[in-house]
């Protein structure tokens, strides 16, 4: 099994990622039952642990040998996931406490989020008294990818990577599962948090925080239980400063936060306080989930920019202009050029072509002329950031390109922020798909590609590798 440098202390959290073995309680006969499903993605997904199916009226699920009981289990359980009816729960924390369990994955729901406060204080009490943590409940469960771990009822193919997702709304955490998997953005972690009756915000964010296998860590949060918003905004700063926490914060408006109230119970609260709370702790605030994707594709691929200059390289004047207004409005400074840098760049363009910032290769711009542009960029020390954009023409090909960046990318002394845009037909979408391999943040409006790049600097600004 997966271990880390965290594996030493083996606290609860730990063992609920990385769990030796683990029990579905509830597991069903019937495919159509959310316990069977969450079964059958554990086998199916891989996980290298053991497995044990409870249901007291089947012998055999998914060809694995059916207990009872937790209690009748002949081995050790780390994890129990626990899908039965909310009314029935208690009593099988009560013996996954006996069973010494370290972690629950509770996916029912029927709790706090529907007035049933009394039944969820009585589930975190008595899984306290067995030093017990608790996930959920009203989750759809967790992904871990590096311990091979599927324990959700989402799509199984999830792509393993370094971003740590964790929603609070089960609906949506799910259906961005399956989103990141169109998308081809790559997960560490999808984490379910619902009523966030035990574990919360703060909790994951620690285990993030030294987890070798997660770069960066999204939220979806409706809000913060109270009382624990100070504790948030104390380890999400201190986390912040060595890996980008991106929250989308829903509530936004009264009508908003009323809505997040009878969803799960969240006390969204007045919103200039949450904004005043993730500045406070250096998180970066998105709007919408494909801006957070963006940013944390670009925050999770590219190293820090070591100062502020950035210059956009394209073919377009027109895409030039656009991503010169999207950086002004987003804080990026583009660099003034200097005559000698002028001079370089010119040996990459026609005479009508542009050395200033935006660089402009013109619209004959060749794949080789790009490469030859970018190498110069990549080699110059007063350029520390690139956003290059390409409009798709019948005299280039968007995937010979994206092997010429590729290669410039492979070949530079230095690697150094730089995102790109492609615009034009589905030739420029497997274009950017290789990038996006390469480990290269490919978008397709100048727009995007900007705003990745502005959140790129925020978090470089704030974690103290670019003075402000
Ligand atoms: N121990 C072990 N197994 C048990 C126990 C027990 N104490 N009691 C019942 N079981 C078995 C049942 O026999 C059944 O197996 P079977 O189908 O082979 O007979 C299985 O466990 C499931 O029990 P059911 O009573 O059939 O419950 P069901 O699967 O219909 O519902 C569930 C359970 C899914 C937890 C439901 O109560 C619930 O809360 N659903 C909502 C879940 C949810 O949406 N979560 C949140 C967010 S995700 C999102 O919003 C997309």
């Amino acid at each position: 099994m997966l271990m880390s440098s965290k594996s030493a202390e083996k606290s609860p959290i730990y063992y609920l990622f990385n769990p030796r073995s683990i029990a579905v309680i509830g597991a069903s006969r019937d495919p159509k039952k959310i316990g069977y499903q969450i079964l059958k993605n554990i086998i199916e997904y891989g996980f290298k642990g053991k497995v044990y199916p409870v249901n007291p009226k089947a012998d055999e699920i998914l060809g694995l040998k059916c207990y009872k009981s937790i209690l009748d289990i002949p081995d050790e359980v780390d994890v129990a996931v626990i899908s039965i009816p909310a009314q029935y729960v208690l009593p099988v924390v009560e013996e996954c406490g006996k069973k010494g369990v370290k972690a629950l994955i509770v996916i029912s729901s029927g709790f706090g989020e529907v007035g049933n406060v009394e039944l969820e204080r009585k589930l975190v009490e008595t899984a306290r008294k067995y030093g017990m943590r608790i996930l959920g409940p009203n989750i759809f469960g967790l992904y871990y990818g590096p311990a091979r771990l599927n324990a959700t009822f989402g799509p199984k193919e999830v792509i393993p990577g370094n971003i740590a997702f964790v929603s609070q709304s089960g609906a949506l955490g799910i259906a961005l599962m399956g989103w990141t998997i169109a998308k081809g953005v790559a997960l560490s972690a999808v984490v379910s948090m619902g009523n966030k009756a035990d574990i919360d915000d703060a909790d994951v964010l620690e285990y993030f925080e030294t987890d070798p296998n997660t770069k960066v860590i999204l939220i979806y949060m409706e809000g913060i239980r109270p009382g624990l918003g100070r504790r948030f905004v104390e380890v999400a700063r201190r986390v912040s400063k060595k890996k980008p926490i991106i929250v989308i914060k829903a509530g936004r408006t009264e009508r908003g936060a009323a809505a997040a109230a009878s969803h799960t119970g969240a006390l969204a609260g007045a919103d200039a306080i949450y904004n005043a709370a993730f500045k406070q702790a250096g998180v970066l605030r998105a709007i919408g989930f494909e801006e957070a994707f963006d940013w944390a594709k670009a925050l999770s691929m590219l190293p820090p920019p070591k100062g502020e200059n950035a210059v956009i390289i394209t073919n377009g004047g027109g895409a030039g202009v656009m991503a010169t207004d999207a950086a002004v409005e987003c804080g990026i400074r583009l660099m003034e050029m200097p005559p000698d840098l002028q001079e370089r760049f010119r040996k990459y363009m026609p005479p009508f072509g542009s050395p200033k910032n935006p660089i402009d290769l013109t619209g004959q711009a060749s794949e080789e002329a790009y490469k030859g542009a970018l190498l110069e960029a990549f080699n110059e020390p007063r350029i520390h950031s690139i956003i290059l954009l390409y409009c798709q023409t019948a005299i280039t090909d968007p995937e010979v390109l994206a092997d010429k960046i590729i290669e410039a990318w492979n070949e530079a002394k230095e690697r150094k922020p730089m995102v790109v845009s492609f615009i034009g037909g589905i030739e420029c979408d497997r274009a950017m798909a290789k990038l996006d391999k390469a480990g290269i943040p490919a978008y397709p409006s100048p727009e995007r590609a900007v705003s990745a790049l502005s959140a790129v600097y925020k978090w470089a600004r704030w974690a103290g590798y670019v003075k402000e």
